[in-house]
């Protein structure tokens, strides 16, 4: 077998990104892919009844702060400017979502018009957690505490209560502090979801990017083959694993690190311009406000809103949130955290090896945090020192 500089497993943005950068070192890659495509969870192709671009695994909006990360993407593609909106359809209205001055104003009927005012209502909305003697505050002990004290009582069983049962199944009391740390609340009219300063849309899609970053004569791509039937087969100086990390280890008869999963309704409405007002609607609640009928999806997602797509029909997928499926988003628990440290004291003394990822790391990552990270692990392992500029 061919000896190559890098065995790299996994074609997602981890992957991908650790191979564009060692061909620039004039260093060999193999890239193995268990999937039949490259791009892992970023990848999008043509919806063959409508002509519209959709994404197979969700979304991907991207947004950062790092011009690293932002000058680093343009070489490998056209990237258009696109502030992502959300609407969340609540007691039968669609209100801006994150929760600003306009989804208040709808929800509650009140007439807030400055930033002054919505702080003000906030406070009184806001629960507080007093200890005994009345004084000091105490830190909220779970994320329905962190929620009461961030959008107090009303907003949080509208939205936050509901929402947070379907994505986890469970409820906020169930859940740390942790979950609902990062709810963000504006006392603003921003209706924008992301509030980084480069927000944008590759023009021609996630899997065209992913193509120009590995067209190179040191980069070689196997899909369709999963790195466990083929590990005897292979000789790397290094291995750069982006796969889970407790698979890399075979699970050793421990738990399951666990994971939420989406499942994705297709459906396709011909000869007409939107199912919805948004691409991205959240849908909170758990019964439908007018007919009464349990809601049992958190989204629906119409992909021919992003960047102005044409076509005289269009497509939307209902997601919901499941058990099994493909590993998307690591349940914030002490049992998992306290199995992954195992993994990861033992992954620290894998020779040669390095985990990198979402994955790997048990760890939720933005597109621009897989990027950075894998940037990152390549400085480390050729000793590159990169100057930050501004
Ligand atoms: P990723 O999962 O993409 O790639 C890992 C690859 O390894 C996969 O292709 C997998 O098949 C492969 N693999 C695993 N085991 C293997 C084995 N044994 N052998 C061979 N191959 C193997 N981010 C953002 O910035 N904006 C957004 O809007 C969204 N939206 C979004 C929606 C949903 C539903 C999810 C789940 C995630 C997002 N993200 C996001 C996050 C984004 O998807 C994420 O940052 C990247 O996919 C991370 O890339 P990785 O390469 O780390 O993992």
């Amino acid at each position: 077998a061919k000896q190559y500089d890098n065995c790299i497993i996994g074609s997602g943005l981890s992957g991908s990104v650790i191979a564009q950068q060692y061909s620039t070192f004039n260093q060999s890659s193999l890239i193995i892919e268990k999937r039949s495509h490259i791009g892992g969870n970023c990848y999008d192709t043509i919806d063959s009844e409508t002509g519209i671009r959709i994404s197979l695994y969700g979304a991907h909006l991207f947004h950062t702060n790092s011009d690293r990360v932002w000058n680093y993407v343009q070489q490998f593609g056209h990237w258009v400017n696109y502030e992502h909106k959300v609407l969340g359809l609540v007691n039968g209205k669609y209100v801006p979502i994150p929760v600003n001055i306009d989804t208040v104003n709808a929800l509650f009927d009140l007439n807030i018009s400055t930033e002054e005012e919505m702080k003000e209502w906030l406070i009184q909305e806001q629960v507080l957690f007093l200890e005994k003697d009345g004084t000091t505050i105490r830190e909220p002990k779970d994320s329905e505490e962190v929620a009461l004290t961030r959008v107090g009582e009303r907003l949080y069983e509208l939205i936050f209560k509901p929402y947070t049962w379907k994505q986890w199944a469970k409820y906020p009391k169930e859940l740390g502090p942790e979950v609902l740390s990062r709810i963000p609340v504006r006392s603003n009219h921003d209706g924008r979801y992301f509030s980084d300063r480069y927000q944008a849309l590759p023009q021609n899609g996630y899997t065209s990017l992913f193509e120009n970053m590995l067209d190179s004569p040191w980069i070689t791509v196997v899909t369709d083959t999963d790195y466990f039937d083929v590990r005897d087969k292979i000789q790397c100086k290094r291995l750069y694993y982006t796969g889970p990390i407790d698979a890399y280890f075979n699970h050793l008869g421990w738990p399951k690190l666990e994971y939420r999963s989406l499942s994705f309704e297709r459906g396709v409405k011909f000869n007409t311009e939107y199912f919805q007002p948004a691409a991205v609607v959240n849908h909170p609640q758990s019964h439908d406000y007018e007919t009464g009928k349990e809601v049992d999806f958190t989204r629906i997602v119409e992909y021919k809103h992003f960047l102005n797509q044409t076509s005289d029909h269009t497509v939307y997928f209902i997601e919901r949130s499941t058990d099994d499926g493909d590993p998307y988003y690591p349940v914030p628990n002490d049992e998992n955290k306290e199995l992954y440290k195992r993994y990861q004291g033992m992954a620290e003394k894998e020779e040669g090896v390095r985990f990198v990822g979402r994955l790997a790391n048990y760890k939720y990552f933005n597109m621009d945090q897989a990027i950075l990270n894998a940037l990152e692990v390549v400085d480390q392992d050729t000793g590159r020192v990169v100057v930050e500029e501004g």
